[in-house]
């Protein structure tokens, strides 16, 4: 019986065996539960292929940095493999402020320059901060906040690789003064001066 059982499996498990990969159709229904699959006949070797980070983003902004995600809706062969990338670029001075990806933890390698890190804890707020060059790697774990910036007087960069192909992003600074949230309610659940807060809302483009 076991046998039977056995060779039943063998017969089986490649006609139940999920596809290698689910290039994303990008429209229609996406989120937690992946993206539909294109028609894989239609898929080919250029779509396992993503061109857009070869060159530096653009730092000409406020923060003196980019980054340059590459998570499922710029590079839809990643849908269901449960990861994604992203090129980070800081010219001298630049700054990722404090942000989280709530869905991911993020391993950071450094590709040029130097950059100084870190991430706080959510059990007990500790900080983290380390500073790393060319070819060496700091892991954030998943959903904690954390930055990098340029700690060196020439040009940084960083790959940075999720666990999840939509690992989301978050910054502080722009969910608390880049919006509409009222700067009453924003000084009174941060405690900090209203005055300060009209500032930083003036310079990111806030309201109220
Ligand atoms: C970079 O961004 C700035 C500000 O938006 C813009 O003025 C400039 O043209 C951009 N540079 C390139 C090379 O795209």
């Amino acid at each position: 019986m076991l046998h039977i059982l056995f060779l039943f499996a063998l017969v089986l498990a490649p006609a139940s065996h999920a596809a290698d990969f689910c290039v994303a159709k990008l429209k229609g229904a996406g989120g937690v539960a992946g993206y539909a699959c294109r028609d894989p006949a239609k898929v080919t070797a250029a779509d396992f292929v993503f061109k857009g980070i070869v060159t530096s983003g653009n730092t000409t902004n406020i923060i003196n940095a980019a980054v340059t995600p590459v998570f499922v809706q710029q590079f839809p062969a990643l849908n269901g493999l449960g990861l994604s990338t992203a090129r980070l670029d800081l010219a001298p001075g630049g700054v990722i402020p404090l942000h989280t990806h709530p869905a991911a933890n993020e391993i950071l390698v450094v590709t040029s320059g130097v950059i100084k890190a870190g991430f706080i804890t959510s059990s007990s707020n500790k900080v983290y901060i380390a500073t790393v060059t060319k070819g060496q790697v700091m892991v954030f774990p998943q959903g904690l906040l954390h930055f990098q910036l340029n700690a060196g007087k020439t040009a940084a960069s960083a790959v940075v690789t999720f666990n999840s192909p939509e690992p989301g992003l978050q910054i502080l600074d722009f969910a608390l003064f880049a919006n509409d949230f009222p700067t009453e309610l924003v000084s009174g659940t941060t405690f900090l001066d209203s005055a300060i807060v009209k500032k930083l809302k003036g310079v990111l483009g806030g309201t109220n």
